[in-house]
């Protein structure tokens, strides 16, 4: 039989043991989707989009109109400035990452990862031949560790990716911090992947800084978004990177090689939603909620820690009090408690902590609390 990629075998299964959907009366704690529909406002613009005839090829980075509506919206909410000819929409977030690194990486060379890290990072990073270098955050509040990152650099570091807010931890970087950031990749020759998901949902007082508005952070950044998380579309498959012109043109190449483009009638809404606050808002809100009632319930724990997450809808606990180890609390939690969560170890740099992901209604959220803190009572 033929072989296969040779790198597969690096590949690592990320959160799938954990992630099997349970019985129906377990409360699912793992899912890192938002628990509502897209509005109905966005969907709609899909209709009217399939009635005008949008089904055919078009430009291969996305509409003009929907290219110019990303700018734009970066530049109004975060200050970023990029042309929107520099813009390439994708399918999903995820590969834009993956455009990111295949079209300005070269195996053999290392990316840097904040640990722990989204494990779909080190997946895509191993595909391509790279070596991932997770780089352990500072505990317990998962923000960059500035010294461990300038030891872990060598003449192969290539990119350093960052995620704020952060999936699995919550962190969201300070301005300061990403100063930092972006001075370590100048100084270092370094491209910086951008993933900013999460950039509308920061809970905390210091907003989403871009490095792409530092001064010399411009040049090396590429921006990486999507709609999956904040206007509810995860099935859509949409998601967009930015950078400066050479990067964008690789970018571009890589789309025109591997997808064409997303879905054409796709584009309006897409380019719709980003405006469409009225419809975003009460989505962000109720994860701000949920953010105070999660908190508040898990610090009732006595065996755990928890600190309240900066960002994004994730939390993460400190489960070394209960004397287990996180695959261990996951699986009895499961079996025991009837609640369904993350192993952090599953990232390299998440051991002994496990992640929440708090995409779901408050009486879920309470309920699942209750159930750990019952749980835990009567076996430690
Ligand atoms: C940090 C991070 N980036 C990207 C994605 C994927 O986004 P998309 O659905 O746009 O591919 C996720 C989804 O869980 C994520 O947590």
């Amino acid at each position: 039989m033929p072989s296969v990629n040779n790198h597969l075998d690096k590949v690592g299964k990320g959160f799938a043991d954990f992630l099997t959907p349970p019985l129906e009366h377990v409360i699912r704690f793992t899912v890192g989707q938002p628990d509502f529909p897209t509005p109905d406002s966005i969907k709609s613009k899909v209709v009217e989009a399939l009635d005008a005839g949008k089904t055919t090829y078009t430009r291969t980075g996305g509409s003009p109109e929907l290219c110019k509506s990303v700018s734009r919206f970066l530049n109004e909410r975060f200050s970023i400035t990029v042309d929107w000819e520099n813009i390439v929409v994708t399918p999903g977030c995820k590969q834009a990452i993956l455009y990111a690194l295949m079209g300005l990486g070269n195996p053999g060379e290392e990316v840097l990862l904040l640990a722990p890290a989204w494990p779909t990072y080190d997946a895509q990073i191993s595909l391509l031949g790279m070596t991932p270098v997770h780089v352990p955050c500072t505990t317990p509040d998962f923000h960059p560790d500035f010294d461990a990152l300038e030891k872990a650099i060598t003449e192969k570091t290539k990119f350093i990716l960052i995620n704020s807010p952060n999936n699995p931890t919550g962190a969201v970087y300070t301005p300061d911090e990403v100063v930092a950031i972006v001075d370590l990749a100048i100084r270092h020759d370094l491209w910086i992947l951008d993933d900013m998901i999460y950039a509308t949902m920061v809970w905390t007082e210091h907003p989403y800084v871009s490095p792409a508005t530092i001064p010399g952070g411009a040049e090396r950044t590429i921006t990486i978004g999507g709609w999956s998380k904040s206007w509810a579309m995860t099935g859509w498959r949409l998601g967009f990177c930015a950078g400066p012109p050479a990067a964008a043109k690789a970018l571009h190449l890589c789309q025109t090689s591997a997808a064409t483009h997303v879905p054409t009638f796709t584009m309006d809404a897409a380019a719709f939603a980003l405006f469409a606050d009225d419809d975003r808002m009460p989505m962000h809100n109720a994860f701000k909620e949920r953010r105070e009632v999660i908190f508040t319930e898990l610090s009732n724990i006595p065996q755990l820690k928890v600190r309240k997450p900066e960002g994004a809808f994730y939390i993460i606990i400190d489960i070394e009090g209960t004397g287990m180890d996180d695959k261990t609390f996951a699986r009895r939690a499961l079996e025991e408690a009837d609640v369904q969560l993350i192993p952090a170890s599953l990232m390299p740099g998440g051991e002994g902590f496990c992640r929440i992901s708090y995409a779901t209604n408050i009486p879920n959220i309470i309920e699942g609390c209750k159930r750990l803190r019952e749980w835990l009572e009567r076996v430690c």
